[in-house]
């Protein structure tokens, strides 16, 4: 067996209290079955088993074999972590017999310690290997994959989850410097970029866009979500809560069309003889959307971006209702 150690990174959780009082554990409730996908520290998963009654089952996920170790270390027996990703929720709850949830939680996106820790490489700031996986015991790093991909997917990338204007210039560079070299470390590739990037971002560092578009395109961020979304769906018991925290726009793209493709039903013409019990009906209600406040802001600028979004699945059981 192979043991993992974690290095000393602290994660500060995001709205923590917020997104936990999102899930609504009070009533009958607190002895429901609650998904964290993002276990990251386990900052929210913490909070979420102190608030559960002696009943209830927390399934955790996360790709990350740092966030393995460390959920490792939780003994309550009410408590499960997996080792995989949040979209494999579906197969993941029905193999321990649970198919349907009462509440799931996604806090997207990377931890502080895998920003952190050079060795990670996902920072330009701080010296490392160009790793940026989240999960390290499988697929392509970040070097792998730049010493081989073409240059039409290289700008691809780069432009469209990086949103970044010089993708092409970028995309060029690259493949200029590893005829010479290969491009295996964090500061090297920003330095390529910021040589790459004619105008600067007020605050911003050149390579901010291209690590994003990188550290998206190699763990599957996008595609993850989208399939998580649904996973996430359909393991909602009705009454369910949905809670999910993005940091970039394009997750929380992802997330509101979601969101409203669901709640927002297009009803049919109003003279076609329809019964009404026929007509398509909302499966989720949207609750809030939220931001940090300035206060958690200044205390932790990592906050900065992010976005709530909550829904509940319909249709609301009386049962539940009035829990
Ligand atoms: C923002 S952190 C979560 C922090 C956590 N809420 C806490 O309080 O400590 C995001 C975590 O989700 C993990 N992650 C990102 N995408 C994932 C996915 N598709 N499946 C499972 N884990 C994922 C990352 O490895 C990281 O540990």
């Amino acid at each position: 067996m192979t043991t993992t150690t974690v290095p000393e990174f602290q994660h500060r959780t995001v709205l923590l209290d917020e997104a936990v009082d999102a899930l609504a554990l009070d009533g009958a409730r607190a002895n429901g079955v609650f998904v964290d996908g993002t276990f990251g520290r386990g900052g929210h998963s913490r909070l979420i088993l102190s608030k559960l009654g002696p009943d209830a089952r927390l399934i955790a996920f996360d790709k990350d074999p740092q966030a393995i170790a460390t959920a490792g270390q939780i003994t309550d027996p009410r408590f499960t972590i997996v080792h995989d990703s949040f979209a494999t929720m579906r197969e993941a709850l029905a193999e321990r017999g649970l198919n349907k949830v009462d509440g799931i939680l996604l806090d997207l996106g990377i931890s502080s310690p895998q920003v952190d820790d050079a060795a990670r490489g996902f920072s330009f700031r701080n010296d490392g290997p160009l790793d940026m996986r989240m999960d390290t015991t499988r697929g392509m790093s970040a070097a792998q994959w730049l010493a081989t991909e073409t240059e039409q997917t290289l700008e691809k990338v780069i432009k469209e989850y990086g949103e970044e204007r010089f993708a092409f210039q970028i995309a060029k560079a690259i493949v200029a410097r590893r005829a010479v070299e290969p491009i295996s470390t964090t500061r090297q590739l920003a330095g390529i970029v910021a040589g790459a990037v004619k105008t600067r971002e007020k605050g911003k560092d050149p390579a901010t866009r291209t690590f994003q578009a990188i550290r998206i395109f190699i763990n599957k961020e996008l595609e993850d979500l989208e399939v998580g979304l649904n996973h996430a769906y359909d393991s909602l018991a009705p009454g369910g809560i949905l809670a999910i925290i993005s940091f970039h726009s394009l997750e929380d793209r992802m997330v509101k069309r979601f969101f409203a493709s669901k709640a927002n039903v297009e009803q049919p013409d109003r003279r076609l003889p329809i019964r009404a019990v026929d007509l398509p009906q909302p499966e989720l209600k949207l609750l809030s959307k939220m931001k940090p406040s300035d206060r958690e802001v200044d205390e932790n600028p990592r906050a900065r971006s992010a976005v709530m979004r909550v829904a509940r699945r319909l249709p609301i059981p009386s049962l539940q209702e009035g829990a």
